[in-house]
């Protein structure tokens, strides 16, 4: 079962596939930033990706167009967008 380390919580949580990053954390009582609920337009919900990232599903359209646009480096995914297909590590500023 895919599974996400959150370093600065030091806290593992296991992930339902069917659901993005995002709404797992969150299901899981952990905040994630956001300001359109999951529609792939603030860019508040990225997370750092510290292990794992060929782990995760590729970048869609709107990710992707989001990542350029807010010129984010490589190990920033959009984490509304993101589904986890294995384990990973991840951070952000906030936590
Ligand atoms: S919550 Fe707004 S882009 Fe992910």
């Amino acid at each position: 079962m895919p599974s996400v380390f959150i370093k600065k919580l030091n806290k593992t949580v296991t992930i339902n596939k069917d659901f993005s990053l995002m709404k797992n954390l969150i299901e899981n009582n952990i905040p994630v930033a956001s300001s359109c609920g999951g529609e792939a337009v603030c860019g508040k919900c990225q997370v750092q990706i510290i292990k794992g990232r060929d782990n995760l599903s590729t970048p869609g359209v709107d990710e992707a167009r989001l990542l350029e646009s807010l010129k984010l480096p490589s190990d920033i995914r959009i984490s509304c967008q993101v589904f986890v297909h294995d384990t990973a590590e991840i951070t952000t500023d906030y936590w």
